[in-house]
């Protein structure tokens, strides 16, 4: 694999899960495979899990890391190319990007959407100037559209929390939030489910429809009761408008995910990728609840990171590099 940002990017999602499940069994098995290699992780946006699990994941394979929160601790990056730079920003991205590519042989990089200007972030500027500068493989941490290691370690949990041969239904709901989220986590969860075996179902209020270019196989059902009936999996998350670009609209039911509506549900798994407000996008009680899978999903970014590290180096370092 010769870079990680987006599922497209693999050449066999299958396969990788099996791979990912391999190593979560033998987690030190390459632990060899990383030595005397860097990665670099750059985040624009506040992270725990991501950056976590995927400095964890470089030491399980013998990596060292470097971690730059360059939003606070970093000069004020100027994107826009020929920009006369006498405001506020300190340094291009195209002088930042080359001086990190020079001290690391890997860059993950996490950058939100502005949430304001839909062309731009759906361009994935600020993820494609770092690739272009940088000259190195580059792994995304979550860019404006989309969350892929998020996305890879949901398909690992299903997967492992499935052991029927017929498909499961799993079923993608909005939940309500108190400020505009982006639509990465939910984009992306699309992109990857329309790539597995699965029954798959997105449910939201009218007005929250995603971009087609990610939901294209999905069937979209607007009443969430009607949505979650017989679902094996329940998906809760929240995203603002794509058509009314990053704004919110007043609801007329309430679309918190509880126990009551689990009911509905064939004993439905509950996923999301946290963090959560609880009591806002669910209960506490599905939650803490048996049915609650969220830490198994924080659990597997680990293992998905992992996997994607260890392809990277395999295609891009090892004499006959191969995926
Ligand atoms: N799910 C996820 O990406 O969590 P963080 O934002 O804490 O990395």
């Amino acid at each position: 694999m010769k870079q990680f940002t987006n599922v497209n990017d693999i050449e066999n999602i299958h396969d990788l899960i099996n791979e990912a499940l391999l190593i979560k069994r033998n987690p030190y098995a390459f632990s060899e495979l990383g030595k005397n290699k860097t990665l670099g992780l750059i985040f624009l946006n506040a992270s725990l899990r991501t950056r976590l699990s995927t400095q964890k994941a470089a030491m399980n394979l013998g990596m060292h890391v470097m971690v730059m929160n360059i939003d606070k601790e970093g000069w004020a990056l100027e994107m826009e190319d020929g920009a006369i730079m006498n405001g506020s920003t300190v340094e291009h991205v195209k002088d930042a990007a080359a001086v990190v590519g020079q001290y690391c042989d890997i860059i993950g990089i996490r950058c939100f959407p502005s949430l304001k200007n839909k062309e731009e972030d759906y361009s994935e500027n600020v993820l494609l100037k770092f690739m272009t500068y940088c000259k190195v493989p580059v792994v995304s941490l979550e860019s404006a559209t989309l969350h892929p290691l998020q996305s890879f370690a949901d398909v690992i949990t299903i997967k492992e929390n499935w052991k029927k041969v017929e498909k499961p239904k799993v079923v993608l709901t909005w939940a309500p939030h108190v400020k505009s989220l982006p639509q990465a986590v939910a984009n992306s969860f699309a992109e990857w489910l329309c790539k597995v075996d699965a029954d798959f179902v997105i449910t939201h209020p009218k007005g929250y429809e995603l971009s087609r270019k990610f939901t294209k196989g999905a069937k979209i059902i607007y009443n969430q009761e009607e949505a979650l009936e017989d679902a094996d999996f329940v998906y809760v998350k929240n995203w603002s408008c794509y058509t009314d670009y990053g704004k919110m609209i007043p609801q007329e039911k309430d679309w918190m995910l509880t126990n009551e509506k689990l009911k509905i549900t064939n004993e439905a798994k509950v996923m999301h990728c946290l963090p959560v407000r609880r009591n806002v996008e669910l209960s506490d009680e599905v939650l803490d609840g048996k049915k609650s899978l969220v830490l198994e999903q924080a659990n597997n970014r680990l293992y998905a990171a992992q996997t994607i590290l260890k392809k990277i180096i395999e295609f891009n370092f090892l004499p006959f590099g191969e995926d």
